[in-house]
């Protein structure tokens, strides 16, 4: 385990019912709001009227920027700053799922800058200051409720990225699984397999002594295995609801990953597809993790015998350790497929054309990437490649 300092500044407020303490939050706070939202599930649901009456009840000024894209688009943060910058915003609600979050988190650094925030998204200069912000969370899946990380897309370009900055953690993340309880049932299935997916990248590393992170980390695997099938039978369940919320946020707030850097090659790799192809994060990590798995395996056979073990329970005995991981890969694969996760590119109409574009988006100036294995752009067109 490497030495590490945490800190994570985020207020949580977890359960049924806090909604009632935005009134008190937003009171450290000026007048003016932007509230920040999506492409409308927030009105289907009730929770935009709950917010507004609360707003109003607490004498604010409401400036509203809605149809934050899935996927969020950079330019749709440039009108969030745009509008922070000429009305004098003082404080930023985002209500949403990850993409609001995030595109809420480059109108906060935006906000404060000069630069375009497309130079600080993709680190040609950083974030010095930003707006504070909250959330209301109402998607279980990227953990942005309690991180300060953001991914910004640029379709133009065809580029997503990731950034962050220590500005960029909300100030408070309200997070009621009621407000999840309209949540689509595909959408549920890709936040469900972005959260394991998390886990996943967290596993791989090469440091030693994480005893405690290892468990913490396959806790959230076999919490999601466990529970998963059991929502998807009874999506409106808040019991369910309230635990994928919870292994959501514990994710990727940093409480499982002190001491260690996990893998995150499949994110990129997962990134540049969306990029070019617009598909939801969660169905494209379906997709490409057991194929970055068994791409990688060789590079520490003992984790992934460790995983298949411990997670999904796979015999070990008179198996070599590579076949007992390989079987651990198959036992993900199978699961997935058992909540109806994707499993090729063709499932969203992606053939061998884009193969050498999306590799071309998962480098950086010929930037290798990935922790636990160090992948190159060939690399990334032979796991593309075994997962049309
Ligand atoms: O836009 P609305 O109308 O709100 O509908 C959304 C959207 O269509 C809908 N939805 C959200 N909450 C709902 C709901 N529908 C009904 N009832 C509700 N309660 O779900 C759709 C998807 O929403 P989105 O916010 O795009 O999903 P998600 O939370 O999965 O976010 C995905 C984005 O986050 C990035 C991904 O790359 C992608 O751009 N990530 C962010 C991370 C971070 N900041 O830490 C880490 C992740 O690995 C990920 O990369
Ligand atoms: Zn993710």
């Amino acid at each position: 385990m490497q030495s590490f300092i945490f800190h994570n500044p985020t207020r949580l407020y977890f359960g049924q019912g806090q909604l009632e303490h935005l009134k008190n939050e937003l009171s450290n706070y000026g007048a003016n709001i932007l509230l920040v939202y999506g492409g409308g599930s927030i009105k289907r649901n009730g929770l935009y009227d709950q917010v507004i009456t609360i707003l109003n009840n607490a004498n604010k000024n409401v400036f509203e920027l809605s149809g934050v894209e899935p996927n969020p688009r950079v330019t749709t943060a440039r009108k969030g700053i745009e509008i922070c910058k000429n009305e004098k915003i003082d404080f930023i609600l985002a209500v949403g799922g990850g993409s609001t979050i995030d595109c809420t988190k480059a109108i906060a650094a935006g906000a404060r800058s000069e630069e375009d925030i497309w130079d600080i998204v993709t680190k040609k200069t950083s974030a010095s200051d930003a707006l504070p912000f909250g959330t209301l969370l109402t998607l279980a899946a990227t953990g942005s409720e309690m991180n300060p990380g953001s991914v910004i897309t640029n379709w133009e370009t065809k580029e997503k990225h990731g950034w962050g900055s220590p500005y960029t953690f909300p100030v408070f993340s309200i997070l009621d699984p009621v407000f999840t309880k309209s949540v689509p049932r595909d959408q549920t299935i890709y936040g469900m397999v972005d959260i394991m997916s998390h886990a996943l990248e967290h596993y791989f590393h090469h440091e030693n002594n994480t005893l405690l992170q290892d468990r913490m980390v396959e806790g959230i695997l076999q919490t999601m295995v466990e529970t998963a099938p059991k929502l998807l039978e009874d999506l409106e369940n808040e019991e369910h609801r309230a635990t994928v919320l919870y292994n959501g946020t514990m994710a990727l707030n940093g409480m499982v990953s002190m001491g260690y850097h996990g893998d995150w090659a499949t994110h990129n790799l997962e990134h540049a597809v969306s990029a070019v192809h617009d598909i939801p994060h969660g169905g494209g990590l379906a997709i490409l993790f057991p194929n970055w798995m068994r791409y990688a395996i060789d590079e520490n056979v003992e984790r992934f015998k460790q995983l298949a073990i411990r997670v999904f329970d796979v015999d070990p005995d008179g198996k070599t350790d590579k076949d007992i991981g390989l079987e651990g890969i198959e036992k993900l694969r199978a699961f997935w497929n058992s909540i109806d996760a994707p499993s090729r590119l063709a499932d969203y109409n992606i053939d061998e054309d884009t193969v050498e574009e999306m590799a071309d988006k998962t480098v950086i100036a010929n930037a290798e990437f990935g922790n636990f294995k160090k992948l190159n752009r060939i690399d990334a067109i032979k796991i593309y490649t075994a997962s049309l």
